[in-house]
């Protein structure tokens, strides 16, 4: 029997998913994103080639995997058009292995107009994408779907309504000019050769592959702390990124899940506003933002970046039934002088604990026995504190540079 794989992030998004999840998909015979949007950007770097995947799910390097873009994901046709014709130019075929399901909500232009005059009132600090007011739209029911470019009649008609819709609070409550419904029509139709193409139905294909043995790699989008519901509400994104988004992202049981990893810098980082107890104002915050290279990998914005928090890590790894655990980017802290987890809060306040630095290269290290014992001591502490073995480590951005225990 083959085994299923989720892969998800434990923090404020941009654990390393991408990398992680390449890594892994080598063996695996399907990778499906379930959530969220073109809002992510997915790292993948490869014989010094950096790829970064918005919507397309992260196995589609390794030529034999399959990757399904689930219902759960609110799909942008220019985005993904773009995506594919990049990829394919780099030789990357998308003939039988690249499926969207019918029912993804779409993203349609007046969704980033509403995005972006939003947040200049909500100061969230979205990634301007859309992906908001397009959630919003899904669970209003209006939502335009992939499905619906079946028939452009009545599609024609949905848009219409719905762009109507969208010009009301865009006059009326942002004072912001109107979209004309025939170009955002004319812009969706561009894009027809998508559902001709890839346009499946998402609960009977996975039930398929579940029925022929074949092995799935869910592939989360954002982090644990950015969930629609147990995340730092409001400054949240709009889709459900804990474990539970698997099922009804894509159609399918929760019980088909087998093993859940998830994902954790050696640090912690967040882009966009809200709280971050652990942020870092000092020397520190700006060594592991330059030495980790902390830009957004979608919106290019500088990530705050901050201590480990084991009380929030702990949380998280409970909410999602973690069963692995990954840490990413410990080569990032090889110079830092001393590091510092948050262990507890007092009155509000992270409490911290010390470790000395290892001031040692780990870069590159395939082996947990080969990095230094002082590295090993902060990884056992982890572990121990929240109660999970950690089963991958990373040490670089390449595929290789991987630690698999
Ligand atoms: P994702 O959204 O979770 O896939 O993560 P991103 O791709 O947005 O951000 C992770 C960044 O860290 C990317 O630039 C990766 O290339 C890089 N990265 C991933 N793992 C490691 C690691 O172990 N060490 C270092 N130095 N960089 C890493
Ligand atoms: P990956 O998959 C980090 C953040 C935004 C903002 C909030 C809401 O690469 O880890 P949205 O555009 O989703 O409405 O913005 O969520 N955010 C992310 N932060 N990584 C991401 O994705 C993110 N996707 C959204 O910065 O704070
Ligand atoms: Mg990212």
């Amino acid at each position: 029997m083959s085994e299923n794989t989720l892969i998800l992030g434990l923090q404020w998004g941009d654990e390393g998913k991408g990398k992680i999840v390449d890594n892994l998909s080598e063996s695996i015979d399907v990778v499906c994103r379930f959530q969220g949007g073109h809002n992510a950007g997915h790292t993948i770097k490869v014989n010094g080639q950096k790829t970064v995947l918005h919507l397309i799910p992260s196995g589609i390097l390794h030529n034999n995997t399959k990757c399904l873009i689930g219902n759960g994901v609110v799909l942008a046709l220019d985005a993904l058009y773009k995506e594919i014709k990049h990829l394919q130019a780099k030789g990357i075929s998308f003939k039988d292995r690249f499926f969207i399901s019918s029912a993804c909500s779409l993203i349609l232009p007046t969704h980033i107009t509403l995005d972006i005059v939003k947040d200049k009132k909500e100061s969230i600090g979205t990634t301007g994408r859309g992906i908001g007011p397009a959630y919003e739209d899904k669970i209003g029911r209006r939502a335009i779907r992939l499905g619906d470019l079946g028939d452009l009649k009545s599609l024609k008609e949905k848009i219409y309504s719905l762009v109507k819709y969208h010009n009301r609070l865009l006059e009326n409550i942002y004072q912001h000019k109107p979209h004309d419904a025939d170009e955002v029509f004319n812009e969706v139709v561009k894009y027809k050769e998508l559902h001709d193409k890839y346009c499946i139905d998402s609960p009977q294909t996975m039930h398929q592959w579940i029925k022929n043995d074949k092995s799935i790699l869910f592939e989360g989008a954002q982090g644990t702390l950015l969930d629609i519901d147990h995340g730092t509400y409001p400054y949240v994104t709009s889709s459900s990124t804990t474990a539970g988004g698997v099922s009804t992202g894509l159609g399918i049981g929760p019980k088909f899940i087998d093993k859940i990893i998830g994902i954790t810098k050696a640090y912690t980082t967040r882009v966009g506003e809200g709280p971050f107890p652990t942020e870092l104002h000092d020397e520190s915050g700006s060594m592991l933002a330059q030495k980790g290279n902390e830009f957004g990998a979608t919106t290019g914005r500088p990530r705050r970046c901050g201590w480990l928090d084991l009380v929030l890590l702990k949380k998280a790894i409970f909410m999602n039934s973690v069963t692995d655990l990954c840490i990413t980017k410990l080569d990032v802290l090889d110079e830092m002088q001393e590091i510092k987890v948050c262990t507890n809060y007092h009155n509000g306040v992270p409490v911290y604990k010390n470790f000395e630095g290892w001031l040692a290269k780990t870069e590159g290290i395939t082996t947990f026995s080969d990095l230094p014992e002082k590295a090993r001591l902060y990884i056992q502490f982890v572990e121990e504190f929240v109660e999970c073995s950690a089963s991958i480590i990373s040490t670089g951005p390449s595929r290789n540079q991987t630690i698999l225990r």
